[in-house]
């Protein structure tokens, strides 16, 4: 293996100790952060992200309600649940858990929730202003990955960054916060015809695909930065990325681990933006 790996647990406990100081700071002007977490439903990997939430907002001493809700519950009911949340001045994050049950029109819930109180910074209000590079709530996921490549100096500005995947979560904020940076993007994506023609000329590549191992060193340009999003449960039980890590290690110059990557930073992000919000900062 050639690669250096961009340990996200490691980097996420880090700057989980800086910000567990500026909690005590905040607490000692009276401000005691809490976020708010909406699980609906009983979906497994769901519930599992929202435990690894509430244990990292314990460790930082943020304050974390879980509302759980029957995946029965109605729209209605949903919104009526955020609209107290956003009057509740003792509530400075609310992140309403995703996917959402069919019955219930997730572009709703996200608009619903109080662009101030935004921590996942979904809002398009926050979109916006992400786009127009002003300072808001950034995404979890993106910012994360932003947080990984800064914390090693790797360069952005001027780079090919080429992102596999589009979604509203991951592939699109994440494109444009390295635009932000400098970079020029590519966005691949499923219907992208001869992907490794692209993959191939990344600086950076960034891999939110959801499916197990499927980019390997064939895919990449040598020396080139790689960014698992992927968290994929195989059969057995255990957790894999969207790379094939060994394959693309023996070619890559950086590389994100998963288990150990992405995931933990997206957390640490939250933490960064309930801090934020209970600041008052947007
Ligand atoms: N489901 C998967 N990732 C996320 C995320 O970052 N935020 C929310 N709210 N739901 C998710």
């Amino acid at each position: 293996m050639s690669a250096q790996i961009i340990n996200g647990k490691d980097l996420a406990q880090e700057l989980r100790l800086e910000m567990k100081e500026e909690v005590v700071k905040l607490k000692d002007t009276g401000v005691n952060p809490n976020l708010t977490v909406i699980l609906v439903g009983d979906n497994p990997a769901s519930r599992s992200y929202v435990k690894g939430k509430e244990k990292a907002s314990a460790q930082v001493g943020i304050q974390s309600e879980v509302i759980e809700l029957s995946s029965s519950v109605t729209e209605e009911k949903l919104l009526e649940i955020i609209h107290k949340l956003n009057e509740d001045p003792s509530v400075h994050g609310i992140l309403v858990q995703l996917p959402l049950p069919d019955h219930i029109h997730e572009q709703h819930i996200i608009e619903a929730i109080s662009p101030t109180k935004d921590v996942d910074g979904f809002h398009p209000i926050n979109i916006g202003r992400m786009m127009t590079g002003q300072d808001t709530f950034l995404p979890c996921t993106p910012f994360g990955i932003i947080t990984m490549l800064k914390s090693k100096s790797i360069p952005i500005a001027g780079k090919h960054v080429v992102i596999i995947g589009r979604s509203n979560i991951v592939g699109k904020p994440v494109g444009q916060l390295l635009l932000n940076e400098n970079a020029t993007v590519t966005h691949c994506h499923s219907r992208t015809s001869n992907l490794k023609e692209y993959t191939t000329k990344a600086d950076i590549l960034i891999v939110a695909i959801g499916k197990p191992n499927i980019i390997d060193k064939e895919y990449l340009k040598a020396n080139a930065v790689v960014i698992d999003v992927g968290i994929n449960r195989l059969d057995n039980g255990s957790l894999t990325g969207d790379v094939d890590f060994d394959s693309a290690a023996s070619k890559a110059s950086y590389i994100t681990p998963v288990p150990k990557g992405v995931g933990p930073m997206t957390i640490a992000m939250l933490l960064h933006n309930t801090i934020k919000a209970a600041k008052g900062l947007t």
